[in-house]
């Protein structure tokens, strides 16, 4: 692994942030740049983030096995899906959210989609109990989720569109709801 020279001048430029000694400060924003560079965190990666910052490997892995924002297997190509199954969620459907996933994506957490577009995990709150059931799906949430909602939101990302985020049932929008694009 290697970054990119633009990068690699990013991430240079946050080690210089911190005082000398501590560039080990910089290991989650290296870590989600070089996630964001290959698509998912690979081994390579991250020894040449400890590299980077005089850590230990197994230091960087702890952190990177810390955040579910962290990656270490391959995910689809367009999105990879993270349903909260914690209690607000949980009560409000989050099991059927689950159900969908493995219908529609694949038996189990991790794995890809036969078209590789998709993955999907089960994770823990995600901070907007709120509206719950919730998922993240890349980098946005999409929330008051129902199986319904959250299978057209992949058939448009399978299609190359991009569903609008946020809650799916209107409760907070501007316009009236049309579907979840
Ligand atoms: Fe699902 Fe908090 S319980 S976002």
């Amino acid at each position: 692994f290697a970054f990119t020279p633009a990068n690699l001048d990013w991430a240079r430029a946050q080690i210089t942030k911190y005082p000398e000694g501590r560039q080990a400060s910089a290991v989650i924003p290296l870590l989600w740049r070089a996630q964001e560079q290959e698509g998912w965190l690979t081994r390579p990666a991250m020894e040449e983030v400890a590299r980077m910052l005089d850590m230990a490997y197994i230091r960087v892995l702890e952190v990177a096995t810390f955040y579910f924002m962290f990656q270490l297997q391959p995910v689809g190509s367009v999105a990879h899906v993270q349903v909260c199954g914690t209690t607000s969620c949980m009560i409000c459907g989050a099991e059927d959210l689950i159900g969908l996933c493995r219908e529609k994506i694949a038996p189990r957490p991790h794995e890809l989609s036969e078209d590789g577009k998709f993955s999907w995990e089960e994770v823990e709150c995600l901070g907007a109990c709120s509206n719950a059931p919730m998922a993240q799906i890349g980098k946005d949430y999409y929330e008051d989720l129902t199986t319904e909602s959250l299978a057209h939101i992949l058939d448009e990302m399978a299609a190359g569109r991009v569903p609008r985020p946020g809650p799916q049932n209107s409760r907070f929008a501007s316009e009236p709801k049309s579907g979840a694009t």
